[in-house]
């Protein structure tokens, strides 16, 4: 597969166009952002361990059933995908409530969301990503109702997948955002599951190993995305 012109690049990642129209490579980059961009800084071995990391969560998802963008490696930094034609949402489930919900609604952090919560986000930097409701999806015709139906399914599918996942490895799984693309006909997830993308603690000591080390300036933030691949088994030797 040749690697041909930039197609896009985002705030973490850059994907490029390859010599067959079906397929994309993503190049995960050291870059890091949060708060839509407002706070940037590049760390030192971020896209590669995110790159594995994505692939081996990417890859336990397919087994399961969940149809992913996500084809291979192509090296320490690279990984090859199908094309999507991106829905602008994001989808968002919490188990614990960390973050938005907890500022939105006056909840205390760590407070259990049983059953788990469900929330569509516009995909939007300039707006500051705001929450929606499936009336503004479908006035707006963001996606159908077949989409939206579609994507609550599969990311409460990840949910039970992942869940067991992490707390096999000592860890909870506080919260995700999963972004959907259409291939032909078919949903399927695209961009990445990362923890730039999830809020990950510990089971015991609910020590955070996600973005919100970067959010809040705890430090250890790549060494704490690596320990989580550790405890899951993933492999971060380079691979060239
Ligand atoms: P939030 O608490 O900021 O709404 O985020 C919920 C989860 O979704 C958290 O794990 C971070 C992730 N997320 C992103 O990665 N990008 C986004 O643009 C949004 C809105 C959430
Ligand atoms: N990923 C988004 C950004 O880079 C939101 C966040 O993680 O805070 O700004």
């Amino acid at each position: 597969m040749e690697k041909q012109a930039e197609l896009y690049s985002g705030k973490a990642k850059s994907v490029y166009n390859t010599d067959d129209e079906k397929y994309l490579i993503l190049h995960f980059r050291n870059d890091t952002s949060a708060f839509d961009g407002k706070k940037r800084e590049k760390l030192d071995r971020k896209g590669m361990v995110n790159n594995k990391f994505n692939a081996f969560i990417m890859e336990k998802l397919q087994a399961a059933g969940v149809p992913v963008h996500f084809e291979r490696l192509l090296n320490d930094n690279e990984s090859l995908v199908k094309r999507l034609d991106m829905l602008p949402l994001e989808c968002v489930v919490r188990n614990i409530a960390a973050g938005s919900i907890c500022r939105r609604y006056g909840i205390e952090e760590g407070k259990d969301l049983t059953p788990a919560t469900f929330e569509f986000f516009l995909k939007d930097d300039a707006l500051g990503d705001p929450m929606v409701n499936e009336y503004h999806i479908r006035s707006f015709h963001w996606a159908s109702d077949e989409q939206v139906s579609k994507m609550k399914e599969l990311t409460f599918k990840v949910n039970e997948v992942l869940k067991k996942l992490f707390l096999d490895g000592g860890m909870l799984l506080v919260d995700y955002k999963l972004e959907f693309g259409m291939s032909g006909d078919e949903l399927i997830l695209g961009d990445e599951f990362s923890p730039d993308g999830c809020r990950i603690w510990d089971a015991e000591t609910r020590e955070k190993f996600d973005k919100d080390r970067f959010r809040q300036g705890l430090g250890n933030v790549v060494e704490s995305y690596e320990r989580v691949g550790e405890r899951l088994g993933i492999s971060f030797a380079s691979i060239g």
